[in-house]
């Protein structure tokens, strides 16, 4: 989908109203009003330098979102893997493909492929995949059904309302661990009562408090 406004033109209306605003309750029902959960930076797809698919890798191959993206548990930002992860196999597995050039020619020279970034939150909203993780929160609940994508798009519109949507019922939202990177998950039917029973024994309680996220 073409992107026609620049991001930052959806969110005009609120910065005129936050001068005139007095009460901070409104202040706050008129935020959540105008950061509904749509966002014209849904479905952003740029192209990439290589035509890697994560439908044959991770889909067809099945391979574990972590091999590639490793460190997602304990790091704010999930890792784009390396050329060498690439060579791992493609120093063997078609290694006179046309469409792996530029990743031979990257390893040859040492120079890194320059992956374009599809996900993006402006500098001033903070974000950490560690605590998502480890709280139990799927990369499909944010990213889609990656492992069905030719080419990575924004499936989610990351936007505050959509992060505040699930701040406030976590219940949800949330999967066992092992489930983390299963794409596909089937929920079972008492999900919610666990969910719940798994909030209260390890106290998970996503902020929504305007510091937690803006700082
Ligand atoms: C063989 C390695 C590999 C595997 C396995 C893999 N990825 Fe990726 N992933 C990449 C590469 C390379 C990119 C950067 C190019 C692109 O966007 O396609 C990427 C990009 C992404 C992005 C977009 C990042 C951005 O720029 O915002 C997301 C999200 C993502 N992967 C999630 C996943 C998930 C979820 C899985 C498991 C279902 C997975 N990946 C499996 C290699 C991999
Ligand atoms: C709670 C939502 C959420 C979950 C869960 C999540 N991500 Fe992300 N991911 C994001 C957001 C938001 C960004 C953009 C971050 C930014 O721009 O600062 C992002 C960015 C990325 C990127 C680009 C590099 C980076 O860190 O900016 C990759 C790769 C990625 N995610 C992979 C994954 C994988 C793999 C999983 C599962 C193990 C996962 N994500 C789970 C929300 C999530
Ligand atoms: C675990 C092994 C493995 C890893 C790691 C791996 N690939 Fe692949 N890749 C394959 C296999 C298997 C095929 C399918 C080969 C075929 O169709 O004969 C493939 C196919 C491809 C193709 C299509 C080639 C063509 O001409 O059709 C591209 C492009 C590609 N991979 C890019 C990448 C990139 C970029 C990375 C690193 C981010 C990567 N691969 C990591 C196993 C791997
Ligand atoms: C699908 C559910 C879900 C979504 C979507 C989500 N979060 Fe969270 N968030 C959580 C959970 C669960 C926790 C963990 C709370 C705990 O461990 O007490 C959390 C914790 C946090 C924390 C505090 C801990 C930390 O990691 O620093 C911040 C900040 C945060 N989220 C920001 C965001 C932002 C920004 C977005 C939107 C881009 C977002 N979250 C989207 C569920 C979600
Ligand atoms: C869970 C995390 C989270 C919390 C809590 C949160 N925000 Fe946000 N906020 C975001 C994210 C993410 C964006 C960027 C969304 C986007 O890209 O559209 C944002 C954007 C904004 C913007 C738009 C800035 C601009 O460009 O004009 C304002 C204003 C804002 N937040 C105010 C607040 C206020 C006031 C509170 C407290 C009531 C609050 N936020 C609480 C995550 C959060």
């Amino acid at each position: 989908m073409p992107q026609i406004f620049p991001k930052k033109a959806n969110n005009l209306p609120v910065v005129s109203l936050v001068g005139t605003m007095f009460g901070g309750v409104l202040l706050i029902l008129l935020v959540w009003y105008y950061f509904s959960p749509d966002f014209l930076w849904t479905g952003y797809q740029p192209s990439q330098p290589v035509e890697f698919s994560h439908r044959l890798h991770a889909g067809e191959l099945g391979m574990d979102c972590q091999y590639c993206h490793n460190w997602v548990e304990v790091s704010s930002h999930a890792n784009v893997p390396s050329t060498q992860t690439c060579m791992n196999c493609h120093n063997q597995i078609q290694t006179q493909s046309l469409k792996l050039l530029p990743v031979r020619e990257s390893w040859a020279s040492g120079r890194p492929i320059e992956w374009v970034k599809v996900h993006h939150l402006p500098d001033y909203a903070h974000f950490s995949h560690a605590g998502h993780v480890d709280a139990g929160v799927g990369c499909e609940t944010c990213h889609g059904q990656i492992s069905e994508m030719e080419v990575v798009y924004q499936a989610e519109s990351l936007s505050m309302g959509w992060c505040l949507e699930c701040h406030r019922q976590p219940e949800l939202y949330l999967r066992p661990n092992e489930e983390i990177t299963t794409m596909n998950y089937v929920q079972p039917a008492d999900f919610v009562e666990r969910n719940l029973e798994r909030i209260r024994e390890q106290g998970i309680q996503p902020p929504t408090n305007c510091s937690a996220c803006h700082y």
